[in-house]
């Protein structure tokens, strides 16, 4: 009997200390140095909604391989939009790129591409207090390139956000729902209504 409360006494101080840390972790919301939006590490283990292949945009420069969009969005904003069909503020969305590879080291690929080299991330926030944009900018959702050419392999550890024409522009008027494509997204254009 002992034996056993000393046991339950055990589980529960290590449910409380694993709820704590479950706590550390979240919420994922933007972080900031200064004007600088900091890298959402960690994001790849949020909630996927979509990918595709050498999508490009009308006047952006193109190259021979297309890259692959990876999309992922943190868990607490799916979990709103899932209930609510609305992004809450905060939203973050992360686009990993990676050139398409269709050949590796062991000659087993016959057909097909997949995630080769990393190639850059796109990161974009919706935050009514976010810090402004180099002209000023306070529009709800800010836009932000973390790919560093100085260090190609890895993202940029904190990245500026975009003057609007460059991107939320675009984003504005064509993104299916508020300002994001969800039109290209399966785990949220397919969500029951
Ligand atoms: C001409 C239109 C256009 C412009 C300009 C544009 N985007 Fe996008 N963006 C898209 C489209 C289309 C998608 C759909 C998915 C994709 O590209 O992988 C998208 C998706 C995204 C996403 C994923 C979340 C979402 O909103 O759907 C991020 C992050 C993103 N863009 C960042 C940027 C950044 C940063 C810039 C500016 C440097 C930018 N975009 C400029 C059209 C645009």
């Amino acid at each position: 009997m002992v034996g056993n409360r000393i046991l339950s006494a055990i589980a529960l101080s290590l449910s409380i200390a694993f709820a704590q840390q479950a706590f550390a972790q979240s919420p994922n919301v933007p972080k900031y140095t200064g004007d600088m939006l900091l890298f959402p590490d960690g994001f790849r283990t949020w909630v996927f909604v979509g990918s595709n292949l050498g999508l490009t945009y009308k006047g952006e420069a193109t190259t021979d391989a297309p890259t692959f969009h990876n999309v992922y969005i943190n868990p607490e904003a799916y979990a709103y939009f899932r209930d609510k069909g609305e992004f809450p503020d905060p939203t973050i969305f992360v686009i990993d790129m990676f050139a398409s590879a269709t050949k590796e080291p062991q000659h087993i690929v016959a057909k097909g591409s997949y995630d080769g080299t990393w190639a850059g991330n796109l990161v974009a926030v919706k935050n009514s207090a976010r810090p402004p944009g180099p002209k000023g900018e306070k529009t709800i959702w800010a836009y932000y390139i973390f790919t560093d050419p100085a260090h190609p392999s890895q993202p940029a550890a904190s990245a500026a956000a975009q003057p609007d024409d460059n991107c939320e522009a675009c984003h504005k008027l064509h993104g299916l729902k508020d300002h994001v494509w969800v039109q290209f997204y399966p785990t949220l254009r397919d969500l029951k209504k």
